[in-house]
């Protein structure tokens, strides 16, 4: 008696170890929510899918809510799939960020997804803050509709760019220019940030168009986390490592391919560049003038 119920104990133990042992191999990366971030506003409002595969986001006239990474990075690459609020979403912003949590040398990289009407266009803005200094935001029309589906949206950030990717198509470009005298973000760590919030003061054809309540809750989707960079405080020699695979040569510019897209994004679906403003900037910001 005593060996049999051993045995059927080592058995089932056996299985077990089976099934833990494959679900690691099968998620490998990407990694689950909880093993690279946290809820930091409303947990309420967050809930896990997928056996913390996924989360998703929820906005009501209580509050909106967002996630953070538990780690800050030095350089690399972060990615994640989104699917946006659908329909009716003007008023609402989704956010995806890196900042360095530091308020007076600040280094950001945002993408903000303002909402719109049922049918029209949602808008992507970008934004980066470099020691401290902001003020410098792009638009883009989306030529997809990132309610429908599920689309990736990545940041590359290496010693000599910073790449803000749509399903791997460069939709805004930073390149070091340190040399000539523009800032840089690169001495600080930056978190991963998302939100999901109501902004319709100035979201949607500049405030115009209001969130609608009644069609709330409003809901964004994550999924597919990935984050390949250096974890500050981790090894000290990461950051500066040539070998990092992001610091290869042929990331620290476009590929043909990607200078390609990037053109075309900016000919047909650039509908406000900073760099172009003579009502804000009568003088072009230096960074503009050396080529972006
Ligand atoms: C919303 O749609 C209008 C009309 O097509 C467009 O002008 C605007 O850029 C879109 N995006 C936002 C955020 O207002």
């Amino acid at each position: 008696m005593a060996r049999r119920s051993y045995n059927s104990n080592g058995g089932i133990g056996f299985i077990c170890v089976c099934v833990v042992v494959m679900s690691v191999v099968v998620s490998g990366r990407p990694t689950t929510f909880l093993e690279d971030f946290r809820v930091t506003w409303a947990d309420s409002h967050v809930k896990e899918l997928d056996g913390g595969r996924g989360i998703q986001l929820l906005l009501d006239r209580s509050s909106g809510c967002g996630f953070a990474s538990k780690r800050q990075y030095l350089f690399g690459k972060v990615s994640m799939k989104i699917k946006l609020v659908p329909g009716d979403s003007a008023g609402t912003v989704t956010a995806f960020y890196m900042n360095s949590d530091t308020d007076t040398i600040r280094d950001e990289l945002d993408f903000e997804f303002l909402g719109n009407r049922s049918g029209q266009p949602y808008t992507v803005q970008t934004n980066i803050y470099a020691h401290g200094k902001g003020d410098r935001e792009q638009r883009v029309n989306l030529w997809f509709d990132p309610a429908a589906d599920f689309h990736t949206y990545s940041i590359r950030w290496t010693h000599s760019l910073i790449v803000f990717g749509v399903d791997d198509i460069p939709i805004r470009v930073y390149k070091n220019h340190e040399a000539k005298g523009i800032p840089y973000p690169k001495q600080q760590p930056m978190g991963i940030y998302s939100t999901l919030w109501e902004a319709d003061d100035w979201a949607t054809r500049g405030g115009l168009e209001k969130i609608d309540w009644n069609k709330a809750p409003f809901y964004a989707y994550y999924k597919d986390f990935d984050i390949e960079g250096c974890p500050v405080p981790g090894p000290a020699n990461c950051p500066s490592n040539p070998n990092n695979w992001w610091e290869a040569p042929s990331y620290q510019s476009l590929s043909p391919l990607e200078a390609r897209n990037y053109r075309w994004v900016r000919m047909n679906h650039m509908i406000y560049d900073y760099c172009t403003d003579k009502s804000r900037y009568p003088v072009t910001p230096p960074e503009c003038v050396a080529g972006i």
